[in-house]
């Protein structure tokens, strides 16, 4: 595909950034669907929030604020925009829409689902609300809007002990990540009670695969997400959210990292660490990878795939998210 000198101009330094990362024959495709997306953003007042998993040419070449789940829903709220683009996974847009109820937000693809998210049910929450009357719910923002609006508070992997501590509770339903119950577990004497979710993604990893490739670079430094197994996460030397990860390398500037989690995450920080070589174990979140560029520039172009919440679920997930928001990072 031949680029228009003007469209070379402006993406030609984005692609200096990511080309360690993107091939060229690739950004002949992506540089043209950049230029027009990031020119409708301005022309719609929109903003673009992307989650750290999503592929260099969207993190690099068009979000406004690419994040952890977290820093997102904060990003939400505070946004002057008229319009927000959340690429990422459904429950990411409807956190967004619970943060600004007035804003439109539009997810390119409605089947970027998690199957964390699919894992319970509003119904599944009121079952266990029975069977444990007056235990707090603590819920993983990787859930429906429904499920949020039967829960207490909500957390995400930047905040889980932290919250799960605030409630001056000695025991808490946890739901639904039981590996990310069992690690906040192993660090806080209040007693989880936990679901039977996991991530895809992140189940996937092994023990043995860190020792292997530990014991193939012996000064690597591994960091891992709190969705992994428990012995996964023994087995690292650091285990935070997407954005933990991120700031971890960051930080520390490691010489050898593995970041044990989605793909895509390692290409990004490895854009802003030039100097930090990354071991690479491969597991693709299928729901993230469904945001693509041309369907950003579609859904933002006809303004589809809008998040639309009933008020009543909106008004109790509302306060979930909020008070969460209120308790800020672990420390
Ligand atoms: P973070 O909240 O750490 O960004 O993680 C979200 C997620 O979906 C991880 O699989
Ligand atoms: Fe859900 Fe796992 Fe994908 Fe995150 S990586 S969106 S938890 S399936």
């Amino acid at each position: 595909m031949e680029i228009s000198e003007q469209i070379k101009k402006e993406t030609d330094p984005i692609y200096q950034k990511i080309s360690k990362v993107v091939p060229e024959i690739e950004w002949a495709f992506h540089a043209p669907l950049i230029h027009k997306i990031n020119q409708l953003k301005k022309e719609k007042n929109a903003v673009i929030l992307a989650h750290n998993y999503q592929t260099p040419e969207i993190f690099h070449g068009i979000a406004d604020i690419a994040a952890d789940s977290l820093a997102l829903a904060v990003e939400a709220e505070k946004t002057n925009a008229d319009i927000i683009i959340l690429c990422g996974v459904h429950f990411m847009a409807e956190t967004a829409k619970l943060m600004n109820p007035n804003k439109k937000v539009l997810l390119p693809d409605m089947g970027a689902g998690c199957s964390l998210a699919s894992s319970i049910t509003g119904k599944d929450v009121r079952m266990l609300k029975e069977k444990y009357p007056g235990v707090p719910v603590v819920t993983y923002v990787n859930t429906s809007a429904e499920v949020k609006s039967e829960s207490d508070i909500c957390c995400t992997s930047a905040n889980a002990i932290k919250v799960v501590e605030s409630l001056g509770s000695d025991k808490v339903i946890f739901l639904p990540d039981q590996y990310m119950a069992k690690y906040v577990q192993s660090k806080t004497k209040v007693k989880i009670i936990s679901w039977v979710g996991t991530c895809i993604v992140h189940e996937k990893f092994s023990a043995q695969e860190i020792k292997d490739i530990k014991k193939q670079n012996p000064n690597i430094k591994v960091l891992t997400h709190p969705e992994c197994p428990p012995e996964v996460i023994a087995a690292s030397d650091f285990t935070g959210s997407t954005s933990g990860m991120s700031n971890y390398v960051k930080n520390n500037q490691p010489k050898k990292v593995m970041l044990v989690t989605e793909c895509s995450m390692s290409d990004n920080v490895q854009v802003e660490n030039p100097n930090v070589q990354f071991i690479k174990p491969c597991n693709l979140c299928p729901y993230m990878k469904t945001i693509s560029l041309p369907k950003i520039l579609e859904c933002l172009d006809k303004e589809t795939n809008e998040i639309l919440i009933p008020e009543l679920i909106i008004k109790k997930a509302q306060k979930a998210v909020e008070r969460m928001v209120a308790i800020g990072r672990n420390h």
